[in-house]
Order: structure tokens, then C-alpha cells, then sequence
């Protein structure tokens, strides 16, 4: 029987990716969305890049009559909703919680009320703070912070009690949570309430623990969240990606293809119930590495990125995924690779017009004193 999936943030990034990709294996599938200006533009209507099979009800999730209808019939639901952006949720903290947590509890509740067969709910690495390190003599270090005092001199790597430099690793699921902005208490605060009411009423939980997901489709007028589409609507514009630190701080990119596959397999897995569970590409790379690929496959690699020497409030030094539980019991294995998914990205960026907001965003953290 086709089963019915509600996709909350369906009209978003990777909520419409997921629709996609339920589509096109036999689901039903309704999206849920209040079309944010932020990410959808001032006169926002239904995308088009959603799949037309895909019903679109435009609707709060902090409202839960709204939340109730939508829930109606259904018997999975993925919940992307939220509000996105690290450095804005650090000023923007009614609203950030409000989407984030209480919309989830909105959620919750009403799932309560209703029963349904799973709910998968989007997590982050930004729930980690900084990644798992190791020091010279191999031990690991799962709680490392970074001092005021090092970063306002410009000394980004995170150090051990000795003082010497921390090496990076995989991080997996094991590490604590340390939350360094409002944003990643949301994101952690969404995973942990959704598995402990899946426990409380048996009703199975999985939370995906995503890395940097890039891909088309990504709001390239959002100067708040992407890396890689930050990049591409400044070199878009002539202008050069503009970086914190000093670039060589290492992310996780993971194609929103991979990540779309692996929300798939959350829904027909029961083994990932009740688990969390690092979806990234298992490869990590500089920020500057990624900065200057884009401007190669834009062909605008004149335009070196601009290294601002700054250190932004809430942002971490090294994380990566380990992918190692998502692989042993989802089967996940990442199929795009960085090239490849770079070359796809330019394809679908020939076909947009990106409006280049990152000037505002930088004077707006730098304003309320959130950048060193
Ligand atoms: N993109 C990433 O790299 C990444 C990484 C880690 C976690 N995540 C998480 O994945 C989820 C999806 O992220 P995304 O990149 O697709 O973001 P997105 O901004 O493209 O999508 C979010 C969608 O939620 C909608 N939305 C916002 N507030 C809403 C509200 N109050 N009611 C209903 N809909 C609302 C927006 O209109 C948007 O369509 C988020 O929960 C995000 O925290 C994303």
C-alpha cells in the first residue's frame, strides 16, 4: 500500500530533495511550509522545483490547528522545518526558539495525539561544537572549546591542557553535544525531545545528525546558511567569497542526493529507530579548498576568496562526520563526489540569479559585537 509522508520544510533545501526522492519511489507525499521569506523571497509561492505529485499546504508549525490538519491521513512524517542560520540565531533568539523548539513541540504533540509509523527529524553537527580531536600522545578529546583571548589573537587551533595544537578526526555520534549557539540548542533540543517522546509513547525516532548538505536548490539570497551557495551568489556577483579565520578550518560536504537517499532509507529501516545517526560525506575538506572550487567551476577563479582574519560567535574550528554507524545500519554509502557535485551545482547555478545579501550579514554580527 502507498504510504503517506508528510515532509515538514518540504518546500526547503532538503525537505524538497526528500520529496524527490519519495516520489519517485511510489510515497505520497504532502509538504508542509510556511514558504519563509528568508529562504523563498518576499513574494514566495510554491517553488519550482518542487515535484508537481507533491501536495503543498502552506501552513505554520508553531500552529497547531494547522499542524493537526496537515498530520491528517498521514503515516510518516520527516521534520525539516526550522529556522537555519548559526550566526542570526545568536540575535534572533525568540524567534529562532520559537520555530525550533516550540514548533517541534507543536509537532510532537500533535504526533502524540495522532500516532504514526515514524517520525525522522533533522539534526546537525552544529550540536557538536567543536569535532573530536586527538592530542600528540593518541587520546582523544571530546569537550575542547577554543579561549576568547586565542581567538581574538588569531590562534584558531584548539589546544590541549599542555598547550600544544589538537589534531582533528572523524567525529561520531559518541561525542557529547557542546552547544555553541542558540541555533544548535534548537537543533539539539528538536533531536532530544523527538526521541524522548518516541520513547514515552513507542513510537519510532530517527534523528539524522546532518553535516554540510550543498546542493541545487540551496536559497543562494541567504546569507546565513550554506557555505557553498554564500560562495557561489558572491562570485555570482563579481565578488569574492568572503571567509572567517583563516580558511583552513575542515568541513563535511555532503551532496543533498546522498543526504536525500539516506532520509529514504531512515523511513524503510527499522534498525535506525531510536538512533541518531552523522549523515556526511565521510570526507572533509577546507572551507578554503571548497571556496576556491567553486570559483574554479564558475570559472571565476580571479576572484581569490577574502580571508577576513575574524573569528564569528558560535562557529567551530574542525568537524566532520564519522559516517560509520549510518553505513553499518542504514547501508549508506555517499555516492557524490565534491567534483561532481560542484560540476552539478554550476549546471543549476547557470539557471539562477542569486542577490548577494553577505555584506549585511557580516555588518549585522559585527554590529552586536558576534565577530573577534
Ligand atoms: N542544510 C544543511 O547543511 C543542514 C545541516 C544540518 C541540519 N540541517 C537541518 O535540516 C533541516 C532543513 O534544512 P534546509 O537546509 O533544507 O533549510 P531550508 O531553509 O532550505 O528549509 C527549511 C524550510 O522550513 C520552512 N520553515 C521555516 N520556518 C517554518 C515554520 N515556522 N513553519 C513551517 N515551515 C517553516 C522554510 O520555509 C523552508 O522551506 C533544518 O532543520 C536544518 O536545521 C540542515
Amino acid at each position: 500500500m502507498t504510504k503517506n509522508i508528510l515532509v515538514t520544510g518540504g518546500a526547503g533545501f532538503i525537505g524538497s530533495h526528500v520529496a524527490r526522492e519519495l516520489v519517485e519511489a511510489g510515497y505520497r507525499v504532502r509538504a508542509f511550509d510556511n514558504l519563509d521569506p528568508q529562504v523563498h523571497g518576499e513574494l514566495a509561492s510554491r517553488p519550482q522545483y518542487l515535484p508537481k505529485e507533491v501536495e503543498l499546504i502552506r501552513g505554520d508549525v508553531r500552529d497547531p490547528v494547522a499542524v493537526r490538519q496537515a498530520l491528517e491521513d498521514i503515516d510518516a512524517v520527516f521534520h525539516f522545518a526550522a529556522s537555519v542560520g548559526v550566526g542570526q540565531s545568536m540575535y534572533r533568539i525568540h524567534d529562532y526558539t520559537a520555530v525550533n523548539d516550540l514548533g517541534t513541540a507543536c509537532l510532537l504533540e500533535a504526533i502524540v495525539e495522532n500516532p504514526i509509523e515514524k517520525l525522522v527529524v533533522a539534526s546537525g553537527m552544529s550540536i557538536y561544537g567543536e569535532g573530536l580531536y586527538v592530542d600528540a600522545e593518541g587520546r582523544s578529546h571530546e569537550n575542547t572549546r577554543r579561549t576568547p583571548d586565542a581567538l581574538a589573537l588569531g590562534d584558531w587551533e584548539p589546544r590541549d591542557p599542555k598547550g600544544r595544537p589538537l589534531q582533528p578526526r572523524p567525529t561520531p555520534e559518541s561525542k557529547p553535544a557542546a552547544l555553541e549557539s542558540i541555533y544548535a540548542l534548537g537543533t539539539h533540543a528538536r533531536e532530544q525531545a523527538a526521541l524522548i517522546v518516541g520513547r514515552a509513547y513507542d513510537i519510532p525516532i530517527v534523528a539524522l545528525r546532518f553535516f554540510s548538505v550543498y546542493g541545487p536548490h540551496q536559497a543562494l539570497s541567504n546569507p546565513y546558511t550554506g557555505a557553498l551557495a554564500i560562495f557561489a551568489s558572491r562570485l555570482m556577483n563579481n565578488r569574492p567569497p568572503v571567509i572567517f579565520e583563516d580558511g583552513e578550518q575542515r568541513r563535511d560536504f555532503v551532496h543533498v542526493h546522498d543526504a536525500a537517499r539516506a532520509c529514504r532509507l531512515a523511513l524503510e529501516s527499522d534498525r535506525a529507530n531510536g538512533m541518531t545517526l552523522n549523515i556526511g560525506s565521510g570526507q572533509s575538506y577546507t572551507v578554503r579548498e571548497v571556496a576556491q572550487g567553486i570559483s574554479r567551476v564558475l570559472g571565476r577563479s580571479q576572484l581569490q576568496p577574502e580571508i577576513t582574519g575574524e573569528y564569528r560567535m558560535g562557529d567551530v574550528r574542525h568537524c566532520y562526520a564519522d559516517i560509520s554507524r549510518a553505513k553499518a545500519v542504514l547501508g549508506f554509502t555517499p555516492e557524490v563526489t565534491l567534483d561532481e557535485g560542484l560540476l552539478e551545482l554550476t549546471r543549476w547555478l547557470a539557471t539562477q540569479v542569486a542577490v548577494d545579501h553577505v555584506a549585511r550579514a557580516r555588518s549585522e554580527l559585527q554590529e552586536r559585537g558576534l565577530t573577534l
